[in-house]
């Protein structure tokens, strides 16, 4: 009687296919359903619509119901569905037949009468609802009720099943915290765009945020990081948080899978068991970012002990198949010299130190499998031979996951090329994404099957939990649909525009979603004659709203072509670029600085070289009148480098003058090994031979503190006369011991030399 229903709604829904079109704009799901018709019609949802569901579908519809409701307003009558087909109703139904869309999969049929998701399990049905929510009005997400909305479903046949299982998302909430509820927002979001993976990465260098009740010094002291002013940072979540963000991401068809990193990024550890590192410590907690070289020693059992307690606690924390070992990024000079590690790899018969993390990670797996569980590691796992049961996680390109498949190992593919978010868009942009093809072409059909999926890794160095939105989208709505729609023509304009429609949810949803793609080209060519700048920028990302515009004065701005400014900068100015969609800002404000001051476009001569790393495009650069960017790195390439040398520079200002400042522009980012000098000495000349010292400036800066940090480094002067001025700038001889790269050689970066 049942399936005979069922039937007679297919066999009406179809013969009504295609006699009415509903508006293809009105249909704008992402990810894209593998097939979708348009049928005839449109349901409208109103306060009589009624929800039905079978005994075991009785979750999905509460949960339609909740979703519908806050929006709508409407109390919708759920109840047992009586096996007839009742008009303006939704059905919740399990297939007991065999159905061809698996686990994951669904069919969404929508005509003027009836919506009905069927599915052979709950998480089909829950993928079907997020498909009908994507079919509603863009309100229809409002936590609060909608006025004046018609709840239109245009009339769909929608056929639908996922092409990966492994769909997921890696937050790093070690290096910046993110709190419970916004983890559980996450959850709806990866959801919403039928994610199913959260990779939670939970053990850190910078951090230890998961309560383990045997070591509650990993929460009490290694969750938190003290600067050099006395400021703390950090936070944990407790086991009871753990299991609420377990609890509410299964009821979203999401598996959390912890990450707890050995042998390496494992500081924050080792700051509170110093025993089971090498050396015996003491360590902090890290402050800053890059790869720490103190990691858990391979020689000394009380670190397998420690890590099986560790895990003892895990596996009973997160019901879901797998644990994450971590297993990147082990730097293996402390093995190397530590007697009980040597003495591991004598006793154990191991080649050398890479075979020496084999054997730990081996170890490890034996333990977590002996727990029913299996293990993922990160493509150096591979290194020194792979954990019989262990899945690879690939992220320095393909090559691991074409090894490990061709060893016949399962992988997750999430290159830094096209899957980590943390990277800006000017390297990995939307269409990037979209075009990234998780299954290496290397690969036999037969070893395609164990590519499980990928994952967009957000590590969160330079974003705290604010600006995670902007790093995620748009870019995870592209994964989303390589990942389940895995389209075999990639038509990327079609996307984007589907994106465009797509940002009006994200807008209710509160996203705070960032650009697509570096936003605009700038070109800054300085004419002689006229003594300015000619500026010329040009919008690379459609569809927003981009303002130009000066701190000090309205700017006389030339649309050249459909996407072409053109501005002259005559003075000292900064220029601000931003975007919006909607009047709501998207991405970051970018600055632009120029300056007209007496050294500029001056000769300068240098006593130490800078870097042929770093050039910022040659010795007129110091004096060119354009400021650096906030990126030492930037693709304006602005910054000039020093590594290893300290600064000193003679600007010729033609003729004696009378100055009163000079100045000049640092940079720091002390991960990166970008310092501000120890100080500055200025010096004034009137014949170049004889330089009196006018001043001098001792630095004080945070080394431990990682923030990206610009300063003009000055001295104002007693009006004087010089033709002459020199700078010296004193550099560290080498990163401090508790550097991650102690004794490595730092860098100055310097954007311009200012005379006033
Ligand atoms: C990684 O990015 N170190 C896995
Ligand atoms: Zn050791």
């Amino acid at each position: 009687m049942k399936i005979y229903t069922i039937l007679l709604f297919y066999v009406l829904t179809i013969l009504y296919s295609f006699e009415l079109f509903a508006q293809p704009s009105e249909i704008n799901i992402i990810p894209a359903p593998k097939s979708i018709m348009v049928n005839e019609g449109a349901f409208n949802l109103n306060a009589s619509t009624k929800i039905y569901y079978e005994k075991k579908a009785q979750p999905i519809a509460d949960y339609l119901k909740k979703i519908l409701t806050q929006s709508t307003g409407f109390d919708f009558a759920v109840s047992e569905w009586n096996n007839l087909v009742d008009v303006n109703s939704i059905i919740i139904s399990l297939t007991n037949s065999e159905n061809q869309f698996g686990k994951e999969g669904y069919t969404l049929v929508v005509n003027t009468n009836n919506v009905m998701i069927e599915a052979a399990e709950l998480n089909g049905l829950f993928y079907g609802v997020q498909s009908l929510r994507q079919l509603l009005p863009p309100e229809i997400e409002s936590t609060s009720k909608a006025e004046k909305v018609i709840w239109r479903i245009p009339g769909v046949v929608i056929l639908d099943a996922p092409e990966f299982s492994w769909r997921g998302l890696n937050l790093d909430c070690c290096r910046h915290f993110m709190n419970k509820e916004f983890i559980k927002r996450y959850i709806d979001l990866l959801a919403y765009h039928k994610f199913n993976v959260l990779h939670w990465h939970l053990t850190e260098d910078q951090a230890w945020r998961i309560e383990i009740k045997k070591y509650p010094e990993l929460t009490k002291k290694g969750a938190f990081r003290t600067y050099d002013d006395g400021s703390v940072y950090g936070g944990f979540y407790t086991q009871e948080d753990v299991k609420e963000v377990v609890d509410y991401a299964a009821s979203r068809f999401i598996n959390v899978v912890p990450e707890i990193e050995m042998p390496g990024h494992s500081t924050a550890a080792i700051s509170c068991y110093p025993e089971i590192s090498c050396t015996g410590g003491p360590f902090d907690v890290g402050t800053l970012w890059g790869i720490y070289h103190d990691i858990y020693c391979a020689g000394n059992e009380k670190t397998f002990e420690f890590l099986e307690n560790v895990i003892n606690e895990v596996v009973d924390l997160f019901p879901g198949r797998y644990i994450h070992v971590g297993g990147d990024e082990a730097p293996k000079d402390r093995w190397k010299e530590c007697p009980k590690c040597q003495q591991r790899i004598k006793d154990e018969g191991l080649a050398d130190e890479h075979e020496l993390q084999s054997y730990f990670i081996k170890r490890m797996e034996k333990f977590i499998n002996s727990k029913g569980k299996k293990i993922v590691g990160w493509d150096e796992i591979l290194e020194g031979g792979l954990a019989p049961e262990a899945t690879v996680q690939s992220w320095r390109g393909l090559r691991g996951a074409i090894d490990a498949a061709k060893q016949g190992h399962d992988v997750i593919v999430s290159p830094t090329s096209n899957c980590y978010f943390d990277y800006s868009v000017d390297v990995t942009d939307m269409q990037k994404v979209y075009l990234f093809d998780p299954v290496p072409q290397e690969l036999t059909a037969a070893e395609r099957k164990h590519v499980l999926g990928s994952e967009a890794n957000m590590w969160s160095e330079y974003a705290p939990q604010e600006l995670i939105d902007d790093r995620l989208f748009p870019r995870m709505l592209a994964l989303s649909e390589v990942v389940w729609t895995y389209p075999t023509e990639r038509n990327f304009e079609e996307f984007r525009q589907r994106v465009q429609r797509h940002y009006d949810r994200l807008d209710v949803l509160g996203i705070n979603y960032g650009l697509e793609t570096k936003p605009f080209e700038i070109k800054k060519l300085f004419n002689p004659p006229s003594n300015e700048f000619e500026v010329n920028v040009t919008q690379l990302q459609k569809d927003l709203q981009m303002n130009i515009g000066s701190f000090n004065r309205e700017l006389l701005i030339n649309q050249e072509s459909e996407d072409e400014y053109g501005f002259t900068v005559p003075v000292s100015e900064i220029i601000k670029l931003s975007f919006e969609r909607n009047k709501k800002p998207v991405g970051k404000n970018f600055i632009h600085g120029f300056t007209f001051n007496k050294a500029t476009r001056k000769k300068v001569s240098l006593t130490y070289p800078f870097s042929e790393k770093y050039t910022a495009g040659g010795i007129e650069a110091l004096t060119d009148g354009l400021r650096g960017s906030d990126s030492f790195r930037g693709g304006d390439k602005s910054w000039q480098g020093y590594q290893g040398t300290d600064f000193e520079a003679i600007v010729d200002l033609e003729k004696t003058q009378v100055i009163n400042k000079i100045s000049v522009g640092f940079f720091q980012a002390s991960s990166s090994w970008v310092i501000f000098p120890e100080y500055v000495e200025y010096y004034t000349s009137e014949d170049g031979i004889d330089y009196t010292n006018v001043g001098r400036v001792d630095v004080k800066s945070s080394l431990r503190n990682p923030d990206w940090v610009q300063n003009d480094i000055f001295i104002n002067l007693q009006p004087s006369s010089a033709r002459y001025v020199k700078i010296f700038a004193k550099n560290l001889d080498k990163l401090p011991p508790w550097h991650p790269e102690a004794g490595g050689k730092p860098w100055l970066m310097i954007d311009e030399i200012i005379v006033e």
